[in-house]
């Protein structure tokens, strides 16, 4: 399962990546802007992750204007690892060595094939675990260091 969602600068690109995820038969959850309107991005990120939190979607694929605010506000909750992706190099190294489990992308910045590629990419890819695993487990150490 994959839960995607988007505010309206993501709009256009995440109706585009729905269409891929039907093509390729996943299941998938949408949430954020259901039109052009203008919405909240940190709202989206919020609700989205939390679907990978409780193990309802496997990853979570967010898309903002930029992908920044999206991936700044999915990377404030903890077990998170959000990866704004602007290439398959991106997304591919960001599953093999971040464990990413949130894909953002900006919908101004990226064309549609571009895109898609990026989607497979980050979907096709395992972690490869070693000392990559350490990395996360600090990642996680952080998090709880700053629990208030
Ligand atoms: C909305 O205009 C825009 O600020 C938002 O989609 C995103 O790019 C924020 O980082």
């Amino acid at each position: 399962m994959i839960a995607i969602g988007s505010d309206h600068g993501g709009y256009e690109l995440k109706g585009e990546v729905i269409a891929w995820l039907k093509e390729n038969n996943y299941e998938y959850m949408e949430f954020g802007c259901m039109d052009g309107n203008s919405i909240d991005y940190p709202n989206v990120a919020e609700e989205v992750c939390a679907k990978v939190l409780d193990g309802t979607a496997e990853y979570a694929i967010l898309i903002c204007g930029t992908g920044i605010g999206i991936s700044m506000a999915a990377n404030k909750i903890n077990g998170i690892r959000a990866a704004l992706c602007t290439d398959t190099y991106m997304a591919k190294y960001t599953r093999l060595h971040n464990n990413a489990n949130v894909l953002c992308m900006g919908g101004r910045v990226l064309g549609a094939g571009a895109a898609l590629e990026i989607v497979d990419t980050f979907l096709h890819t395992g972690f490869e675990g070693g000392r990559h695993q350490r990395r996360i487990d600090l990642l996680t150490d952080i998090e709880n260091k700053m629990k208030g």
